[in-house]
């Protein structure tokens, strides 16, 4: 099938890659021309791992280009996918400018019948409201546009896989004739066995709410676990085991850590409170939960109180800034509360990330930006793990103390090995260890 896809960032560029992997033939728009190009040659503007070879596999097959152009987007496809941004508004709600914008400047090219699919977090209703927007764009003669919607359940970072492969496919539709383009477009992932949850609209919009409102439930109920954990000398890791081997909660999503960042939790529990608010409804689990997530990112600065007292002159290392491995996104990444409070509390912050410095840069200051985790580590008085990057499980930690000051390890992620941080006479503090 011909299909375009609007808006190129982690999720549009990622579906693009994998829709013409799957066979289809695809445009990219985006209105950025650096990010078009770079594209063009088969680069992602973002760290996504896999995603450059499946870029430029599917150009050089002829089945995927990026263009600027709406007209040649429209030209070429009926069926068109958006995947722009709805970042937060202060009240909580999501923005919709971009994709009204989008609608704005796609459908006076259209021509014939077409299928505009949604791919954005957004709040019930807006598939209704855009749709409205479309017919009052629509000029006679053109053909009629009918407004889908798709929500996307990836993760930055396996973003590839979770789009080749994800759990589930949960798209809302008003006719048969959408859903039967919608089948069509999906069907190498249904014949492979992937369910497809064909609803109305509403139902879909929320369905991708709810599921992240629920996954961040996961994250700050386990974390208090931790917290309890640390009051009992219980071992959260074995708790978490303990209760994820029960299928009815299921292990996944069970890792105590600083608290969830990134561009979507964050949001999207305070979306969905906010809706449940302007509804009349007062969602009390989530004002936890987003409480327990704000407490969480600021126990690291009292574990090292306890160890260090005063945080006055001490130097602090940070290993990693972004908020998750695997991804350069700083975006509401815990590190950014980190660092902000040990500045405050007169602390000299170090810190190295792998490939997040860059962004980091743009948010952060009052720290030294290291070069490498050795760099970053050299005389410090403790260091905390603040992102599971792969290297950081690799350091020698006999080297490590070699080149601390002091002596404390504060493991944010429960990721590193206690003993192999002991064995170097170092002392190690986890999440909720005991
Ligand atoms: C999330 C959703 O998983 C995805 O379905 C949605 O489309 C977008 O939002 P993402 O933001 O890429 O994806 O990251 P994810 O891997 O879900 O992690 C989110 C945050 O939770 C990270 O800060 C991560 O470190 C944290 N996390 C995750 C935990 O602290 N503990 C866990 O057990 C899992």
């Amino acid at each position: 099938m011909k299909m375009s896809v609007i808006g190129c960032g982690h999720l549009g560029a990622t579906h693009a890659a994998c829709m013409a992997s799957l066979g289809h033939e695809v445009i990219g728009v985006d209105i950025d021309e650096g990010k078009v190009s770079l594209l063009n040659s088969g680069k992602g503007w973002f760290h996504e791992p896999d995603l450059d070879p499946m870029l430029a596999e599917s150009i050089a097959a002829g089945r995927l280009r990026f263009t600027t152009d709406f007209a040649e987007a429209a030209e070429f496809a009926s069926v068109h996918f958006i995947g722009v941004a709805t970042p937060g508004h202060a009240d909580g709600s999501y923005d919709m400018s971009q994709l009204r914008a989008v609608l704005t400047s796609l459908v006076p090219h259209l021509r014939g019948d077409c299928l505009i699919i949604g791919k954005s977090t957004v709040t019930p209703g807006t598939a209704a409201s855009l749709q409205a927007l479309a017919d009052r764009l629509l000029r006679p003669g053109q053909g009629r546009v009918e407004v889908a919607w798709n929500p996307e359940f990836l993760r930055e970072g396996c973003a590839v896989a979770d789009t080749l492969r994800p759990d589930r496919i949960v798209v809302g539709a008003v006719t048969e004739a959408a859903a039967e383009t919608i089948r069509e477009v999906y069907r190498p992932q249904t014949d492979a066995g992937i369910p497809l949850v064909l609803t109305d609209l509403p139902t879909s919009e929320l369905a991708k709410g709810a599921a992240n409102a629920f996954l961040a439930t996961k994250i700050s109920f386990i974390n208090e676990i931790a917290n309890v954990c640390e009051e009992t000398g219980a071992d959260v890791l074995e708790v978490a085991r303990g209760m994820g081997l029960d299928q009815r909660i299921g292990k996944h999503f069970l890792r105590p850590g600083i608290g969830f960042g990134g561009s979507c939790f964050p949001k999207d529990v305070s979306a969905l409170k906010q809706l449940a608010g302007n509804s009349g409804y007062h969602f009390q689990l989530l004002t936890a939960v987003i409480e327990v997530n704000e407490l969480q990112k600021r126990r690291v600065v009292g574990k090292l109180q306890k160890h260090l007292g005063t945080l006055v002159g001490k130097q602090i290392a940070l290993l990693g800034l972004a908020f998750k491995a695997n991804t350069d996104d700083m975006r509401e990444a815990s590190s950014l509360v980190l660092s902000a409070r040990l500045n405050a509390d007169g602390a000299i912050v170090s810190a190295y990330d792998p490939v997040a410095e860059q962004e980091a840069r743009t948010l952060m200051s009052g720290l030294d930006f290291a070069d490498t985790a050795m760099d970053a580590l050299r005389d410090a008085d403790a260091v905390v793990l603040v992102t599971e990057w792969s290297e950081f499980l690799e350091l020698d930690w006999h080297d490590v103390a070699q080149a601390m000051s002091g002596k404390l390890v504060i493991d944010g992620r429960n990721a590193l090995d206690p003993e192999a941080v002991r064995a170097a006479g170092l002392l190690y503090e986890g999440i909720g260890r005991g």
